[in-house]
């Protein structure tokens, strides 16, 4: 597989600048999100898909939580092993949807968008199937995944300045194709050292189609809330935590 559908493309690309572009994002404060699951970890095994930099497995491991990872970049897991704690965490490179470890696990978790950066709806049934194979009994399922929103897009595409300083211009340019339920996007920074180009592929999902994937799966929507802080999920709910457990 070459470019978007290259397992390790997102994070071969992103490595690099991973941690400081999200540094001052809304809501990636990990502290609800390890709350959360520290909870439903108790004294089991537990596995992050799309472990990345640890942004969250590594607070979590510090909470004494037994965590390993999955992750397709060499690149975003350098940056984890770099980090305290990061050297010792079991992290296998491969590809989230086959889930290449065995289990069982308590606690399965994808979080920040990252099921949809599988780019078909078969690649993400795979991984919901994986995932249930992996669990042991009433193990448990967490996504954190955006509600789409497809008024952004006008005519299928979008632009929008990022940021503007006094020597740059950040500019953020997509196209929605709503049949294949695609957006694909580059982040391009214009400055004196020229272009640089941060390019993101998903394939976005309803919480209806998810919860019809996890059914097939054998897994079984238990909970939903609208954030890590177990607000109710509704109408104006902007993202979606769902906890799927093992019948
Ligand atoms: C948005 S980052 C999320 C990282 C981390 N979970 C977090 O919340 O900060 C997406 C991660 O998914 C990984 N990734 C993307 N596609 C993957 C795949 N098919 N298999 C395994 N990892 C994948 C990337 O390498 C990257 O580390």
């Amino acid at each position: 597989m070459a470019g978007f559908g290259d397992p390790a493309f997102y994070g071969d690309h992103w490595a690099a600048i991973y941690d400081e572009h999200h540094a001052g994002t809304a809501g990636l404060d990990p502290a609800a999100a390890v709350e959360f699951l520290a909870g439903l970890a108790g004294d089991g095994r537990v596995l992050e898909l799309a472990i990345g930099t640890g942004r969250v497995a590594l607070p979590l491991a510090g909470l004494g939580v037994a965590v390993e990872g999955v992750d397709a970049s060499e690149a975003m897991v350098a940056r984890l092993r770099a980090k305290p704690g990061g050297g010792s965490l079991p992290v296998v490179i491969g590809d989230m949807a086959e889930v290449p470890v065995s289990g069982p696990f308590r606690l399965v978790y994808l979080i920040f968008n990252t099921l949809f950066g599988l780019l078909t709806q078969a690649r993400q049934a795979e991984c919901f199937t994986n995932v249930a194979r992996a669990l042991g009994p009433s193990g448990v399922f967490v996504i954190e995944c955006f509600v789409p929103d497809l008024a952004r897009f006008d005519r299928g595409q979008r632009i929008r300045a990022r940021e503007v300083t006094e020597d740059s211009a950040t500019i953020e340019v997509s196209r929605h194709d709503a049949v294949l339920q695609r957006v694909n996007t580059q982040i391009v920074t214009l400055d004196g050292q020229g272009v640089s180009l941060r390019p993101v592929a998903l394939r976005y999902a309803w919480p209806g189609e998810l919860d019809l994937m996890a059914g097939a799966a054998g897994l079984r929507l238990a909970e939903r809330y609208g954030d890590w802080d177990r607000r109710p999920f509704d109408s104006l709910s902007a993202k979606h935590i769902s906890v799927y457990r093992r019948d």
